[in-house]
């Protein structure tokens, strides 16, 4: 259902969005992933381009794509894919909105042929990957606005809090797993606002559509660029 809002700010504007997980292969046939869905990525593109933005999705592996065709779809596997969108796309962006869960290691070396089984124990070196979001966090000029998301199970708040600062972002979405209807694979989320200067806001378990809809509302509300 198309939001035709002339009156918003983010009209013509560039917004660069991550979604979904990464998939980093350990051989021909296998890999280290996650659960996630990539539906929140998808719906904030949807949304974003529902009130004209210019929007770039770079989605890792997800069976979701946008409704709009206006969205600019890029289809990714690993973080270091993703990697090299982000940083090709970051510096013509107002708004990035990243929302992948990137796997924060890959195997060191994946190997040419299929690992047999052999001892009853065996391990993978693994390597960590490039922090994407922090990284434009760190590229961020005055007139570029950085949201990030983070998925907590203790301290919340404060790792919350910590990842605003550390990868300067100018909003962080925490993702409460409290809830036993909220985070990946539900349709619902319950979140909470972090932003600087101790500024917190809090909602209630929603439908991910309306969630998106309270992210673009307060990018709207503190964009002025
Ligand atoms: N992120 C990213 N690139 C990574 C890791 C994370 O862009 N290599 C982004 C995610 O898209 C998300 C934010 O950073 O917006 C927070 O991700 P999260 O996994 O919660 O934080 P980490 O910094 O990886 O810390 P940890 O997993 O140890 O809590
Ligand atoms: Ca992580």
């Amino acid at each position: 259902v198309a939001h035709f809002s002339i009156q918003s700010n983010l009209k013509g504007k560039k917004i660069l969005i991550t979604g979904g997980p990464t998939y980093e292969s350990i051989d021909p046939v296998r890999f280290i992933g996650n659960h996630s869905s990539g539906k929140t990525g998808v719906i904030l593109a949807d949304e974003c381009a529902n009130r004209g933005a210019a929007v770039t999705l770079v989605l890792g592996p997800s069976i979701h794509s946008p409704l709009n065709p206006a969205v600019n779809v890029i289809r990714v596997t690993t973080a270091a894919d993703m990697f090299k969108v982000v940083q090709a796309n970051w510096s013509d962006s107002s708004i990035g909105i990243f929302s992948a869960a990137v796997a924060d290691y890959r195997p060191a070396n994946m190997a040419i042929e299929k690992i047999k089984k052999k001892s009853d124990e065996m391990s993978i070196d693994l390597v960590k990957n490039p922090d994407i979001l922090a990284w434009a966090g760190t590229q961020k000029t005055s007139k570029q606005y950085l949201v990030g998301f983070a998925l907590e199970t203790n301290n919340e708040i404060e790792n919350a809090r910590g990842k605003l600062d550390r990868k300067n972002l100018d909003l962080l979405v925490l993702n409460s797993l409290r809830d036993k209807n909220a985070g990946f694979g539900y349709d619902t989320n319950k979140v909470t606002f972090i932003k600087p200067n101790n500024i917190l806001i809090n909602f209630e378990l929603k439908q991910k559509s309306l969630m998106a809809k309270d992210i673009l509302n307060e990018i709207e509300t503190d964009f002025t660029a």
